[in-house]
């Protein structure tokens, strides 16, 4: 009985005390802290999906959009330019999006640079998330 008891026991304390760290998870963790290095402000679903969809000037020529890669429709899958399949962005198709903080940073580092030229900006950023984890 013990033995039965005993992951549920380790289950239970687990609960308890990650409690805060279970309901604010990865992706709301990433989103804090975007939210704190904005000075508090709230992100826009809307400003991301025009971001999303936006042809950018100061990038890469082949690159003038995220859509360029990730496609129109973000509930979709996308394609690299050597046509390599890149998941959905949507969160409620693909939920572990956005849970990384490296692969976040990485690749926020690497896209905004192809598409504009420059870093993002973290209202970029927090829009961006915003829209896709709304979806
Ligand atoms: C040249 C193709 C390309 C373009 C253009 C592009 N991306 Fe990406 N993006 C990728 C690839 C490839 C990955 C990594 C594969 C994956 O996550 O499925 C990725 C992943 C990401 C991720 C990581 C998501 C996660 O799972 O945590 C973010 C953030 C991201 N892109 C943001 C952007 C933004 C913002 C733009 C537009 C400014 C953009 N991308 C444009 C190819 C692209």
């Amino acid at each position: 009985m013990n033995s039965y008891l005993r992951p549920a026991a380790a289950a239970l304390i687990a609960a308890t005390l990650f409690a805060p760290a279970a309901s604010a998870g990865p992706r709301e963790a990433i989103i804090a802290a975007l939210q704190a290095e904005a000075g508090g402000a709230a992100f826009s679903a809307t400003n991301g999906q025009a971001f999303y969809a936006a042809n950018q000037a100061g990038g890469k020529p082949d690159t003038p959009s995220c859509t360029t890669c990730h496609g129109k429709d973000p509930r979709q899958t996308g394609q690299t330019r050597v046509g390599k399949v890149i998941d959905p962005m949507a969160v409620s198709v693909a939920p572990d999006r956005f849970t990384d903080p490296e692969k976040v940073a990485k690749w926020f580092g690497r896209n905004c640079n192809s598409v504009l030229g420059r870093d993002c900006t973290v209202t970029e950023k927090g829009d961006f998330i915003a829209y896709l984890t709304g979806l």
